[in-house]
């Protein structure tokens, strides 16, 4: 079967899962956060394991699921609960697939979030961080491989890769709910290791201000099919090296979780915001 077949299975099936017949955005959930799509009107689960040709993440922290439901009447979106990370031993594809399927059912944007290692010393524990640009350090692509021209360029521009009118947007509502929104360069890695120290210092001169382990490929393949992109960061933790301590996921999951209620209302305000102004593509 060919991936423009796979990905029309997948579209069909979650099409038959739910009631709304294309969705208007999406979001990928990322640690700690997944408990965001539970608050969408009418909501429908499909689980990721029922999808043709999704994989199941094997991460704890992350469920395994597409949460659909409406931001306001007549605005579905679909949330990832959970996402595929390279380290897990998926290949790009893998990875990337569930975005490809976000577009085939009608997604115009994408909210991608995540935790990450402050690099910037500026940014502790608890910070949001708008990410502005990536640096793609995990030495691959997704793009790599024969182009799929029916979703997009064999040479893909990345200037915008995160779109500058969602980032207006997303600092106006966080200014709208007195919240403190940074903004950075997030460098992206393979993992699974947390970086040395000398890692980190190396990302610092490179011009990152956060590090993590997703997103770099996701926002790569949406970007090839023309879908607006956001993200943001939650600073789960002082990148290796800053602050003397050991890292640890438990640290990781600890932060998002108290960061959660801010970051659930930025990211409820802005889709409202975006609900009320359906004209994305202007
Ligand atoms: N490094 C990489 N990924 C991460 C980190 C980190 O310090 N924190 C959360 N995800």
């Amino acid at each position: 079967m060919t991936l423009a077949e796979h990905i029309q299975e997948a579209t069909r099936f979650i099409q038959g899962a739910n009631p709304f017949s294309a969705i208007r955005g999406a979001v990928i959930l990322g640690s700690g956060l997944g408990e965001f799509a539970d608050g969408l009107q009418n909501v429908h689960y499909v689980n990721y394991a029922d999808i043709p040709h999704f994989h199941q993440p094997t991460i704890s922290g992350h469920a395994g699921r597409l949460a659909i439901g409406e931001i306001a009447p007549g605005f579905p979106i679909a949330c990832m609960q959970g996402r595929f990370h390279y380290y897990e031993g998926h290949d790009l594809n893998t990875v990337v697939f569930p975005t490809r399927v976000l577009k085939a059912l009608g997604a115009e944007f994408l909210i991608v979030t995540n935790a990450a290692g402050g690099v910037n010393t500026q940014f502790p524990p608890g910070t949001l961080m708008l990410i502005e640009d990536h640096l793609n350090l995990t030495g691959t692509n997704p793009l790599i491989g024969p182009n799929p021209e029916f979703l997009g360029p064999r040479f893909l521009d990345m200037t915008q890769a995160y779109d500058s009118k969602l980032r207006q947007m997303a600092q106006e509502v966080a200014a709208h709910h007195t919240i403190t929104l940074e903004s950075g360069v997030y460098a992206g890695l393979s993992g699974p290791t947390y970086e040395t120290p000398a890692e980190v210092r190396m990302l610092r001169t490179l011009g990152a201000d956060a590090v993590g382990m997703s997103t770099v490929p996701e926002v790569i393949v949406a970007n090839h099919m023309g879908i607006k992109v956001l993200g943001i960061s939650c600073i789960t933790n002082a990148a290796a090296g800053i602050t003397g301590e050991k890292l640890n996921h438990q640290e990781v999951m600890d932060t998002a979780e108290q960061t959660k209620q801010r970051f659930v209302t930025l990211l409820s305000g802005l889709l409202n915001q975006l609900a009320a102004q359906p004209a994305l593509s202007a």
